[in-house]
Formats: structure tokens, C-alpha cells, sequence
């Protein structure tokens, strides 16, 4: 049986070959690609990341630097989970980590959802082992309780969402940027530098509880071509002086700090 339901009025949606299709008519074509659009109530044109920023995440990811990070999230779904589990990574980006997490068995079914098509049409492109929607974490398109884990790395966050498409014996891993956290980037662009501290407990505390807290800390050196990846892969392209972008990109290598924390939350029982 699906676990898709229908964007527009949440039935169930049922494969016809190249096409899911609800009771009520209503029918998504899968692109070329292979991935559906289930994303109907859009703010703007392209929302999420453009193709510059998946991209330079692209090049950036597959060069190994943040590999630590995925096999830590990778251990821990394979010590807290049994063999046959449905997996749903949130802001999945163009999936370098969500390739990882589909290797860990064949056993497992996961599937990749984010707003940017962008971002889908890439990952969908290159690891035909997921199943890629373009949808938002604030409407996903799935049925209640399909999933045994949620992941979610360096993206927002949907408590919502997350408790109704979970079991109730499911987990969420949730990768956040700790204090340090690529301090060495704003060093460089920013006059001051401000310590952000996103917590994500306090956002989740509602519906759910931390049961485990990793965090992963080491120092990589990047060069050239790679800090400008790394750059135009995080919200400091929106944000920085242009005098600060100019200083980043005369540099020729830079030392990066990789500080974050990786989180497993239950669901609190109702
Ligand atoms: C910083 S990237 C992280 C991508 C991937 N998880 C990774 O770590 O490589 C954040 C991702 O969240 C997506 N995003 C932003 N708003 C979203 C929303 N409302 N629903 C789903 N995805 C969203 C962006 O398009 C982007 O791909």
C-alpha cells in the first residue's frame, strides 16, 4: 500500500506507471528524472536552495569533508534501528548524506523530500536508491506514522510534520551547527563575529524528547576553489559584506572548524 496522499486534498495516492493519481482526479506526473512535485502552495517561483548553492554543495560534499558527520548519523541509525525501516530525510538537499544513509542496508526503503526542485532533480538524477519529492517540511506528503526515522541535517525544522509522519516508536536525528561551527568563515567575512546558538531542543520541545546528544568536532584544511564552495553552500551568501566575501575569496586555503551536534529525539507519548 502507498503511503503518499494527495497535496491538494490529502487522500490516498495511488502509482498508475508515470503517474500518482487520488479518488478525487487529481494527478502528479513523475519528471524524467524520476522524482514527483508534490509541492502546490507556493510562495514564490523557486523556493529553497538555487542551483548555485546545490551545486557548490555537490562539489563540496563529495570531496569527503563532512564524511565524519555522515558516518556518525549512519552509526546511529543503524544502532537504533532494526532491519526493515521506511527513512524520510527533510531538506535532504542533492543527498550526499541521504545516499549514505539508503547504504547502510537494501533493506531499507528511504525517501528524500525538499522544496528546491533544483536540489531534487540533481539528487533524483544520481541515486536512483531514493524515492525524491519535491514538497515542503511543512505539508509532506505522506500518511500518518509511515515513517521509522526522520532525518534532519542543517535544515529547518517541522515539529509537526515530523511527530504525524513518525511512529510511535520512531526516531528524529537532527544535525545542527554547534557554537563553533565554520567560525573560521565568519573570522574572515564579518567585522564582529556573533555566536549564534540554535538550539533545537527549545523548537522541538513540544512533541518531542532528546534522548542523545553527539557532538562531532575536528579541524580539515580547505583550499581555493573548495572555501568557495563551502561559502555559496551556507546562508553566508545571503548575508555577508561584499568587502568580507573579497577577503574569503583571496584566501588560498583556509583551516575550517566542523563543530555540530547530532541529536536523536523520541516522540512524547500522548
Ligand atoms: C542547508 S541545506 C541542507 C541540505 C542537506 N540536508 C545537506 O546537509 O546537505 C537546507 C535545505 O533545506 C531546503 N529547504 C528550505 N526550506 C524548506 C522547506 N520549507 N521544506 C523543505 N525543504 C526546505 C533547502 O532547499 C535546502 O536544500
Amino acid at each position: 500500500m502507498s503511503i503518499l496522499i494527495c497535496p491538494i486534498c490529502k487522500k490516498e495516492l495511488e502509482n498508475r506507471g508515470r503517474s500518482e493519481v487520488c479518488s478525487s482526479n487529481h494527478s502528479f506526473d513523475y519528471a524524467k528524472e524520476g522524482y514527483l512535485n508534490l509541492h502546490i502552495n507556493k510562495n514564490s517561483k523557486a523556493p529553497g536552495d538555487d542551483k548555485i548553492m546545490v551545486n557548490s554543495r555537490r562539489e563540496f560534499l563529495n570531496k569527503g569533508f563532512y564524511e565524519e558527520i555522515s558516518k556518525e548519523v549512519n552509526s546511529i541509525i543503524n544502532s537504533k534501528l532494526s532491519e526493515n525501516y521506511k527513512v524520510l530525510d527533510v531538506g535532504a538537499g542533492e543527498g550526499y548524506y541521504t545516499d549514505k544513509i539508503a547504504k547502510i542496508s537494501d533493506k531499507l526503503e528511504v525517501y528524500a523530500l525538499d522544496i528546491s526542485k533544483e536540489a531534487v532533480k540533481k539528487g533524483a538524477k544520481t541515486y536512483k536508491n531514493i524515492k525524491w519529492f519535491v514538497a515542503s517540511g511543512l505539508e509532506e506528503p505522506f500518511k500518518d506514522k509511515s515513517f521509522d526515522c526522520v532525518t534532519i541535517l542543517f535544515s529547518k525544522l517541522f515539529q509537526e510534520e515530523f511527530d504525524r509522519v513518525l511512529n510511535d516508536k520512531g526516531i528524529l536525528v537532527v544535525v545542527s551547527p554547534n557554537r563553533n561551527h565554520l567560525v573560521d568563515i565568519k573570522k574572515v567575512v564579518y567585522p564582529i563575529i556573533k555566536y549564534e546558538n540554535l538550539e533545537p531542543q527549545e523548537e522541538l520541545n513540544e512533541k518531542f524528547i532528546l534522548e542523545e546528544r553527539k557532538n562531532v568536532f575536528y579541524k580539515k584544511i580547505v583550499y581555493g576553489e573548495d572555501i568557495k564552495n563551502l561559502f555559496h553552500m551556507t546562508p553566508y551568501r545571503w548575508k555577508s559584506p561584499i568587502e568580507g566575501v573579497k577577503n574569503l575569496e583571496r584566501l588560498e586555503s583556509l583551516e575550517v572548524t566542523v563543530d555540530v551536534n547530532i541529536d536523536i529525539y523520541r516522540k512524547k507519548e500522548k
